[in-house]
């Protein structure tokens, strides 16, 4: 077995004020970090040792934490919920494994990333042990519906990546395109985390139906944030390669805003130039053309509907946080 240099087992520190937001399910979201990791365990050593490199357990857990309060912002928190938390963390954690591939990332959650550890191939492998054991977990749960939603999220997710690797490149991506991409590869997981929520506690139709909407608003806006730090953000600061959506000529919402109103040629000439200055001026220049700016509007704007998405939601301090969540998501920096 190779030996290869592991990621440091200490946790990549989260940004502040997370552990307010989530505070009302900190224990169960402890309960779903520590599960995590045993659920990793595999029967060789040697896939052991790999599997350190993962980081499991490491992010955020945003998508767990929507899991936990929307089920408490229904009702109390039962085992369903810590599983359904896991198995949206370990989706997530599996789609990051893929992705950190796709776009050559050499760090994530201020660690060395596993493909850069242990090569690409280890890296997808690994991906798909995390989605097998995601549906196995679905599985062993009494809940037919929670595995036909996971499938369906996960479908969704690859759908959303398959499109964005299929529009790579393509001046002409227009902001609907962009919304439909990020739609399927980020906001269906975090819609998914709520409806699941929302099962676990048993909630009523309506409800359910609010919460998804929550749900995908919150994920729109997350990656719309997220678009724009990947061209403002500090990668140290952030914790993972950031540049790497127009290094690989992928158009996020600040770009398509900067090329909207241009021809076909010119969009390409922008294109180029922007790539080819330092960050600063890029940043400047789409400060100054106001692209930066309509971007963070958009993210706002969803944030906006998810709030109101949670309407007849009992008020309580689990709503409170979902409130907090997507007003905060949309303006992190
Ligand atoms: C990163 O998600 C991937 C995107 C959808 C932008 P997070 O920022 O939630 O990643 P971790 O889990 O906290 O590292
Ligand atoms: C998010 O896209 C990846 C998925 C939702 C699968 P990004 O490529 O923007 O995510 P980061 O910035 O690397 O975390
Ligand atoms: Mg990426
Ligand atoms: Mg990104």
């Amino acid at each position: 077995m190779p030996v290869r240099k592991s990621r440091k087992s200490q946790t990549h520190p989260k940004p502040a004020g997370i552990s307010e937001l989530f505070a009302p399910v900190a224990e169960q979201l402890e309960l779903v970090r520590s599960q995590l990791v045993g659920r990793l365990t595999s029967r060789y050593d040697s896939v052991n040792h790999q599997m350190e490199s993962v980081g499991a357990g490491q992010g955020k857990l945003f998508r767990a934490a929507m899991v936990l309060l929307s089920g408490k912002a229904i009702g109390s928190i039962r085992h369903e919920h810590i599983e359904f938390a896991m198995m949206v963390e370990l989706v997530h954690t599996a789609t990051l494994l893929h992705d950190d591939v796709i776009d050559q990332a050499r760090t994530r959650r201020n660690q060395p990333t596993m493909n850069q550890l242990w090569g690409n191939t280890a890296a997808v492998l690994m991906g798909d042990f995390l989605l097998s054991r995601a549906f196995l977990a679905g599985a062993e749960l009494n809940i037919p519906r929670s595995g036909k939603i996971l499938s369906q999220t996960a479908e969704q997710i690859c759908q959303g990546e398959l499109l964005q690797n299929l529009r790579q490149g393509d001046v002409s991506l227009t902001e609907e395109d962009y919304l439909e991409i990020i739609e399927g590869k980020t906001a269906s997981l975090f819609s998914a985390a709520c409806v699941l929520g929302a099962l676990a506690s048993k909630a009523d139709p309506v409800l359910e139906d609010m919460l998804r909407e929550y749900g995908r608003c919150v994920g729109m806006a997350f990656q719309i944030t997220d678009d724009i730090l990947d061209i403002t953000g500090d990668d140290k600061h952030i914790g993972k390669t950031l540049g790497t959506d127009l290094g690989q000529n992928k158009l996020t919402l600040p770009l398509i805003y900067c090329l909207r109103k241009k021809r076909p040629a010119a969009r390409k000439t922008l294109i180029e130039s922007l790539s080819q200055m330092d960050k600063t001026s890029r940043i400047e220049q789409l400060q100054l053309n106001g692209s930066l700016d309509l971007a963070r509007e958009k993210a706002s704007d969803y944030a906006q509907i998810a709030v109101k998405a949670l309407g007849r939601l009992k008020p309580g301090t689990a709503r409170e946080s979902l409130e907090k969540i997507a007003l905060t998501v949309s303006s992190r920096s």
